[in-house]
């Protein structure tokens, strides 16, 4: 790998930790948890072929039982999860690599059927996403919410503080308060899912309170510098709204400032789609303003990724679906090896199949 040209391939200081290259794994959900929520050996496997990555950041997981908006996704809020992430990170690190856990509270973003006792979603306001889920049955439309309580908010936020702690213990280099793609806190960002009229919502400053005390809390935890987060500032995904994204992204940006975290992740654009559904939004504005590292995300290849970095558009590079069908992709990058493709009939549930038996190319005979 010494010999690869290119800043992507170059070494890059992340808190405490080396990166062995500016390539990270994008958070990808794959519905493949196994009893309790928990991740599986199949899990272990598929992170570390993985593990070459610049940093892994692990897919997206409640924080709490509610939390669950899709059929197997993991949670990290008991011992039996904890002990299985510590599988998976154990893996990681015998390989060389660097693993962050992505915190998830789907919000609004789930049914009935997923729930305890078939109860409703909580949100910020009680306003139903045109959105559907993967549940048991299938897709289906997610369901009605109903509005947190404003004294349940202490415990939501407690809630996401033993997670960062969990995700310590199971040997997690540090985590992702996931603020992006429609989900929790994300919804209290927006005015089209936010009309609370409490200190949560109305104002940007009150819509962007919570996404705030939750990164002090995590951040208090377990260091600043071990909690990341991810935005996606212009995104449709999950039907989320808002009226003027711009000044709203720009004082959270300037709000984490005072806390120092880890890194900003960012969604450039439509999740998993056009970078250019809002042309108007300046995501180097957000890039300037922040004082720490800047992550972005959503359709780079190895020449845009590159062109990012020269530019100081970026100082790391997320990669999704790439990953998935490639798992020795910082190797493929390097050599200008041809990829894998992708099976989208693969992605969201099932086992081995489009999951942990991607060839490498030593396995091809290249
Ligand atoms: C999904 O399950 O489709 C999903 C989950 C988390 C995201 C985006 C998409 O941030």
């Amino acid at each position: 790998m010494t010999q690869a040209q290119g800043l992507l391939f170059e070494s890059f200081q992340l808190g405490a930790m080396t990166l062995r290259n500016r390539m990270v794994m994008a958070p990808l959900t794959r519905n493949r948890a196994g009893a309790g929520l928990a991740p599986t050996e199949l899990a272990v496997d598929y992170y570390a072929q993985r593990a070459t990555a610049g940093l892994i950041i692990a897919e997206a997981t409640q924080i709490r039982p509610d939390g669950q908006g899709y059929i197997n996704t993991p949670g990290i809020y008991s011992e039996a999860q904890v002990a299985a992430w510590k599988n998976v990170t154990d893996a990681v690190h015998a390989k060389g690599g660097r693993i962050v856990l992505q915190l998830w509270h789907v919000g609004r973003i789930s049914h009935v059927s997923l729930q305890e006792n078939g109860q409703r979603p909580v949100a910020p306001s009680a306003i139903q996403a045109k959105a559907q889920t993967f549940v048991a049955e299938g897709m289906v439309d997610v369901s009605e919410p109903r509005a947190l309580e404003l004294d349940e908010i202490p415990t939501l936020i407690e809630d996401y503080r033993k997670s960062a702690l969990n995700a310590v213990r199971a040997g997690f280099d540090a985590v992702e308060v996931h603020a992006a793609n429609g989900y929790l806190l994300d919804e209290f960002l927006r005015d089209g899912a936010n009309q609370r009229t409490d200190a949560y919502g109305g104002s940007i400053e009150n819509r962007a309170r919570l996404l705030l005390e939750v990164m002090q809390a995590c951040c208090d935890a377990i260091g600043a510098d071990k909690v990341g987060v991810r935005l996606s500032p212009v995104s449709p995904f999950n039907d989320l709204k808002d009226s003027h994204p711009q000044p709203l992204f720009n004082y959270v940006v300037e709000a984490l400032n005072t806390l120092s975290p880890l890194y900003i992740h960012v969604i450039e654009g439509a999740t998993g789609g056009d970078r250019k559904v809002d042309p108007t939004f300046d995501f180097r504005a957000l890039r300037d303003r922040f004082h720490g590292v800047y992550m972005a995300n959503n359709g780079y290849d190895k020449a845009s990724a590159e062109a990012a970095l020269k530019d100081d558009a970026a100082d790391l590079v997320a990669f999704g679906r790439p990953f998935i069908a490639n798992p020795d992709l910082v190797r493929r990058y390097a050599l200008d090896a041809p990829l894998n493709e992708l099976n989208p009939a693969t992605l969201y549930g099932g086992g081995a199949e489009g999951y942990t038996d991607y060839p490498a190319l030593d396995e091809q005979g290249a």
